[in-house]
């Protein structure tokens, strides 16, 4: 079972930071997710939240900033006055903190709340032209944009992401079409779910912070989990197989 950086190595170091993102790069795991917004003049940013007001010392959404505006916050601090001074990453740049690394990357596209006009366009534009085509999963609570996705670059990997249960899984992913399931750990132990799992699915579950579920999520036979503790995870599995 594959292990992801959750948001970066997010409970160790402020989420979807560079600082999160070079802990996570340092550590031999499968892969690393993040999350993209898109600002007031169109950068591609990696950030959780609609608006800064969690994770800075600012306040706003961020479809209301420009870039400039946004890089005058602190998105350290928050976390702990050791990483005071983090500041909000683009995508270029955290790819760019992956590029003499192997790690899978996951990068999910926020437009499940704002529709980010453009903005699978944009990714899939960023993820060809630095020639990580084979070295992606593109996911999105937003299937409409993964839709997209698989339009604009078939041969991209695509996942919809979900917090319900569904009952044919299988048969709404083809009908999207997307390539793999990330689904909530709840949802994971269901039966249908389960099944979708026996028909060898690619099927990542989110968040798993408690060792005794990755335990659970193993013998039941997911691909991967993503968690905000990568290194303790990492670990308790090698300890424990
Ligand atoms: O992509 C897995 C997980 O990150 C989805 O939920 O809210 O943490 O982005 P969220
Ligand atoms: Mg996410």
């Amino acid at each position: 079972m594959d292990i992801y950086a959750h948001r970066g190595s997010s409970g160790t170091h402020p989420e979807n930071t560079i600082a999160a993102f070079y802990e996570a790069s340092r550590l031999p795991i499968y892969g690393v997710e993040f999350d993209v917004h898109l600002t007031k003049d169109g950068e591609l940013v990696v950030i959780h939240d609609e608006t800064i007001d969690r994770t800075s010392d600012g306040m706003g959404f961020v479809k209301d900033m420009t870039f400039a505006e946004l890089r005058t916050f602190d998105f350290g601090s928050w976390f702990s006055n050791k990483c005071q001074g983090e500041l909000i990453p683009t995508l270029r740049e955290v790819l760019d903190v992956f590029s003499k690394t192997s790690h899978h990357l996951n990068i999910e596209l926020k437009s499940d709340i704002f529709p980010y006009e453009g903005m699978p366009e944009k990714v899939v534009e960023m993820v060809q032209q630095l020639k990580l085509d084979t070295r992606v999963v593109i996911s999105s609570f937003d299937h409409g944009a993964i839709r997209a996705v698989k339009k604009i670059a078939p041969h991209i990997e695509t996942a919809a992401l979900f917090m319900e249960v569904l009952v044919d899984p299988l048969d709404y992913l083809g009908n999207i079409p997307a390539d793999a399931l990330h689904i909530s750990l709840p949802s994971a132990v269901r039966s249908s779910m389960r099944k979708v799992v026996e028909e060898d699915a690619v099927v990542r579950v989110f968040t798993v912070n408690e060792e005794k579920y990755a335990a659970t999520l193993r013998k039941i036979g997911v691909t991967a989990i993503f968690t905000d503790h990568p290194e303790k995870m990492m670990n308790y599995l090698a300890r424990n197989s």
